[in-house]
């Protein structure tokens, strides 16, 4: 295990002399933008974390920041050109402060052509650096603080499979829950997707590192603990000895403290019994399963390469339902991937009928540069991708409509995440089953997150949840 503190001993003051010199009148800020997923985010809150411990502060406002961070996605082409857009509005602040410097990280930088992008067409980026960098990213910010000249620091995961480090300072964005990567990669290759080729193979992290950040986290007051990983059910696989996603469960749940406990994401092909065995007598995993069907026709599954038919999928959910029968589920759905019939596309919908998703996350699918499905003859067009969608979500806010009406008049404890995203007057919590309730802070005590409170839902609409706040 390397231990990030001592392996950045030097580096840390080095950059820190280094700032002294540069920014004498003023201490540094810096801003990190993310997009992508939340094992994104997590990386991003390391970042930050680095950049503080040589002598950086955070700033929410990036017109103000003397070191500007982009960490960027590539699942979909949409993450790409948002990404890319925004860094070309970073030219404006770096024309008014000459010791700004912008650096480009994550997945869609791990992308040659990408980088050639960057390269050629954003002339004010400073630094590059892929996934397999992050934990470099200090030595990479001493050398852009040092010259003049542009790093391009990106490696194939074959040239560099990238190493964990323990101990990274971590800035967290949030007081009550938090982020704790159990594995980084993917193997599964799935032909739409680009994560295998910019996040290299699965490696995962020690039990004894996972298990000490997660006490550290409830000594600090955390109380609501995500495990992240491409895949989690394929966790320990590479460990020596192997440990299953179970067994790495049941040492969590020993530790002895309340608190909530949820993880994504899971392949189905994955997905055991055993494991919602463990999720109905578990005391601190949430009741909700992410669990991504992609598709519900098995001729497109197979041309996915899935690994997974829509039967086997439906008797897993119904055996999650048997065991745990309050368990809800949310998926992932892309439509328009290539050669995608209309009978396909039906077989989709009668599949959200069939298992009846609590809510869904749906995708036009998007051609990924180097994946086997952008090979593919017959790419549907985009009408044909805007049409299926449609009526996808027209399905869909029925469905969640009707499941969420179940909801009303029931009395929940919900733990309070803050202020609802659209009212500062409405708090936002959340229930056991992984659902987000809004009540009005009226009549309530100035809760802090991680708070519980229980109130009686009074209008579940298909997106938003309203409740109000029973006083014990
Ligand atoms: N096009 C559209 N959606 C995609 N996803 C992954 N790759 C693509 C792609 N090429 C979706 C999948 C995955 C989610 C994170 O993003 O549904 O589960
Ligand atoms: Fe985007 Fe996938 Fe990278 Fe997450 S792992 S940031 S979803 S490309």
């Amino acid at each position: 295990m390397i231990n990030f503190l001592e392996k950045n001993s030097n580096i840390i003051n080095s950059v820190n002399q280094k700032l002294k010199l540069v920014f004498p009148d003023k201490a540094p800020l810096v801003y990190v933008e993310t997009y992508g997923c939340q094992q994104n985010e997590a990386d991003s809150e390391k970042l930050l974390g680095m950049a503080c411990s040589v002598g950086y502060t955070p700033t929410d406002d990036k017109q103000l920041a003397d070191l500007i961070l982009v960490n960027t996605c590539a699942v979909r082409e949409h993450a790409e050109l948002k990404a890319l857009s925004n860094t070309g509005q970073l030219k404006h602040i770096k024309e008014k402060n000459p010791r700004l410097l912008i650096g480009v990280c994550g997945c869609m930088v791990q992308q040659e052509h990408r980088t050639g992008d960057i390269k050629h067409r954003y002339p004010y980026v400073d630094f590059v650096f892929g996934t397999n960098k992050i934990f470099d990213f200090l030595s990479i910010l001493l050398k852009a603080l040092s010259s003049d000249k542009r790093l391009f620091c990106v490696e194939s995961f074959e040239d560099n499979p990238g190493e964990f480090q323990e101990n990274v300072p971590v800035v967290r964005a949030h007081s009550n829950k938090a982020w704790v990567s159990i594995m980084y990669g993917c193997n599964n290759f799935c032909s739409y997707c680009v994560v295998p080729y910019v996040r290299g193979r699965e490696r995962s992290r020690c039990p004894n590192a996972i298990l000490s950040e997660i006490r550290e986290l409830l000594n600090s007051g955390y109380r609501d603990i995500t495990l992240l990983g491409q895949n989690v059910n394929s966790y320990g696989k590479d460990l020596e000895p192997q440990l299953s996603f179970v067994e790495l469960l049941k040492m969590i749940e020993e530790i002895p403290v309340d608190f909530v406990l949820r993880f994504m994401t899971s392949n189905p092909k994955d997905a055991t019994h055993e494991l919602f065995d463990f999720i109905s007598q578990s005391r601190k995993l949430e009741h909700h399963f992410h669990l991504p069907l992609q598709s519900g026709s098995d001729r497109i599954l197979a041309l996915m390469n899935r690994k997974y038919n829509r039967e086997a999928f439906f008797e897993l959910c119904d055996y999650a339902r048997r065991v745990i029968p309050d368990i809800t589920f949310t998926t992932d759905i892309i439509v328009g991937f290539p050669g995608e019939t209309e009978e396909d596309f039906c077989d989709t919908l009668s599949a959200l009928e069939r298992i009846r998703f609590d809510s869904v996350f749906s995708f036009i699918y998007s051609k990924r540069v180097g994946t086997r499905a952008a090979e593919m003859d017959e790419q549907i067009d985009e009408e044909t991708k805007k049409d299926r969608m449609g009526r996808l979500l027209a399905l869909q806010q029925s469905i969640s409509a009707s499941r969420n009406s179940e909801l009303n008049g029931k009395v929940f404890e919900v733990m309070i995440e803050g202020d609802s995203k659209n009212d500062p007057n409405v708090w936002a919590g959340r229930c056991h089953d992984g659902k987000l309730i809004h009540f009005s802070k009226a009549n309530t005590p100035k809760f802090s997150p991680g708070d519980v409170a229980t109130v009686r839902v009074t209008d579940a609409q298909a997106y938003t949840i309203y409740g109000e706040y029973i006083k014990d």
